[in-house]
């Protein structure tokens, strides 16, 4: 019998069929269709950062900044780095300034800020506290580099 063969033709057929007309719907009018399918490709482009965690400071968005600050502020995520460095990050009662060009434990690179942050600081060399590993609350990758990138822009403006 032949009729297996005719179910799976269909079940091909079927997701293509949504495919070009979703296709057709994001194209809209249509009249340029090869500038349409570049700007479609920021797909990709969007999922660059999180495939691999870019350190180039050109690639810091305001997006990335505007995270970073909630997240500085503790506005999101649960632990707060404005709580030991100060709102501005220049002013902390229990952790050094992150606005000057002085480190004690980083090299103030974007990546160095970035490690520092995962690794806190068990061992302080100026403050009797101890900073612990994402200032107490882990961040997940994205997180992470935004707050890197805020705290790397403190001191880089
Ligand atoms: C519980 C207090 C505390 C919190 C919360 C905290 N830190 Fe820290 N941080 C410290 C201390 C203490 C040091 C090291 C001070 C010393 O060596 O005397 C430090 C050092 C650092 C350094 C290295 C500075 C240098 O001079 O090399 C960076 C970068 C940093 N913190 C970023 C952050 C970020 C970003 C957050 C939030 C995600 C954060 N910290 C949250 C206490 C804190």
């Amino acid at each position: 019998m032949t009729r297996p063969g005719s179910p799976r033709v269909s079940a091909f057929a079927l997701p293509l069929a949504i495919v070009a007309a979703v296709t057709f719907a994001a194209c809209g009018g249509g009249d340029a269709p090869a500038s349409d399918a570049a700007a479609g490709s920021d797909a990709s482009a969007s999922a660059a950062p999180v495939a691999a965690v870019s350190f180039d400071p050109a690639s810091i968005t305001d997006a990335d900044l505007a995270l970073g600050d909630s997240i500085f502020h503790g506005l999101i995520g649960a632990t707060s780095c404005q709580s030991c460095h100060g709102v501005k990050g220049e002013n902390g009662s229990a952790a050094p300034s992150l606005a000057d060009t002085a480190w004690l434990h980083t090299d103030g690179s974007f990546e160095g800020i970035y490690k520092q942050i995962a690794a806190g600081v068990m061992q302080p060399k100026q403050f009797s506290g101890v900073m612990p590993p994402y200032g107490g609350a882990p961040l997940d990758p994205q997180k992470h580099r935004a707050v890197a990138a805020y705290v790397y822009k403190l001191s880089h403006k």
